[in-house]
């Protein structure tokens, strides 16, 4: 089974995509073949600081591989490095209606909150379907908010396979139903975007400063309070099982604490959580030649691997004469 997912550099890794497709990809390591990749065409889609876009990149790269992606195990690589992706998204283009990117969610909200738009963000789901059916993959491990981006995908490729034959892999999404969607501190999804986020990998007094802004209910310290609908409850509930998540149950249900008592629990569970983690970044972030060596390596691989199907494509679609 190929399993395969991507992640933008638009800036610091967040919980909300550590649970919703890094850790499931990294568990997928162990019984598929695994493709991930650092998506730095798309943020080109909202960062537009060159220098930035390039450090993001490597950032990005080092908080991957210290989250447990295995360079013997996955093959990870920048999307840049492999230029054939963008050949793809322009044959793909001729199979994608007008309409089925008018209706993508994830460009509707951004017009609707006044993001300034451009053809990249309308064509944004295209490349997406061409880093996905490039290699042919079968699973795409993604956030609730990725779910359609991979149904476009599915929808372009029956359309290329209808007009050229058995071709592409028809995809599908998997996404892991309790955290398809991480809440950010005012409640609403956790986006890079909508800078509501609680990093990975910020230093413990900033993260502590982040965690006392999510937004709580307006409740007296000594009140029992409702735990299902706390956006603390909710991030913390990531980091806990068993036992201690029924503990923490109990202390909403009990009173007597305040949502500032379980901020607090919340920051030091996370920081313990990925405390091995950090210890393994620190290590990369001192060795910044060997991420680029790795990513140099993935990328002949993935372009190893993605070259057969570049080539039938070229072939039923006359690009090569
Ligand atoms: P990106 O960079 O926005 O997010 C990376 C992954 O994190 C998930 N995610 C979340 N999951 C749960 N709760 C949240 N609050 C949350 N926020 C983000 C996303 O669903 C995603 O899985 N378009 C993609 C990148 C991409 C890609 C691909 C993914 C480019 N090509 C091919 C898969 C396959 C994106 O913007 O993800």
């Amino acid at each position: 089974m190929r399993v395969l997912t991507g992640i933008q550099p638009s800036g610091d890794l967040h919980i909300g995509n550590y649970f919703g497709s890094i850790k499931q990809m990294v568990e997928a390591q162990s019984q598929n073949q695994t493709f991930a990749f650092i998506a730095n065409y798309h943020a080109m889609t909202s960062v537009n600081d060159g220098k930035r876009l390039g450090e993001l990149t490597m950032q990005c790269a080092t908080d991957f591989l210290a989250l447990g992606i295995d360079p013997e195990k996955s093959v990870f690589w920048v999307q840049s490095d492999v230029k054939e992706v963008l050949e793809l998204y322009w044959t793909l283009s001729s199979f994608t209606p007008m309409g089925l990117l008018e209706r993508a969610h994830s460009y509707k909200d951004k017009t609707a909150k006044g993001f300034a738009t451009n053809h990249s963000l309308f064509s944004y789901p295209v490349l997406m379907a061409a880093d996905i059916l490039l290699f042919n993959s079968n699973v795409v491990p993604v956030g609730k908010d990725q779910i359609q981006h991979v149904e476009i995908a599915r929808d372009i490729a029956i359309k290329f396979n209808n007009q050229y034959g058995d071709i592409l892999t028809i995809p599908e999404f998997k996404v892991q139903e309790e955290v398809a969607t991480v809440p950010g501190i005012d409640g609403q999804k956790m986006s890079k975007s909508y800078g509501n986020i609680v990093n990975i990998f910020g230093d413990e007094k900033s993260q502590l400063k982040t965690i006392k802004k999510i937004v709580t209910e307006n409740v007296s310290v000594e009140e029992p309070k409702e735990y299902e609908t706390c956006n603390v409850y909710n991030m913390a509930k990531l980091f806990l099982e068993g036992d201690n998540l029924k503990a923490l149950q109990e202390r909403y249900r009990r009173g007597g604490e305040g949502h500032g008592h379980f901020k607090i629990y919340l920051a030091e569970v996370m920081w313990e959580y990925f405390r091995e983690y950090r210890e393994k970044r620190e290590y990369f972030e001192k060795h910044q030649n060997e991420v680029r060596e790795i990513l140099k390596n993935g990328a002949d691989k993935a372009r190893e691997i993605a070259m057969p199907t570049i080539e039938k494509i070229r072939s039923v679609s006359g690009i090569s004469y």
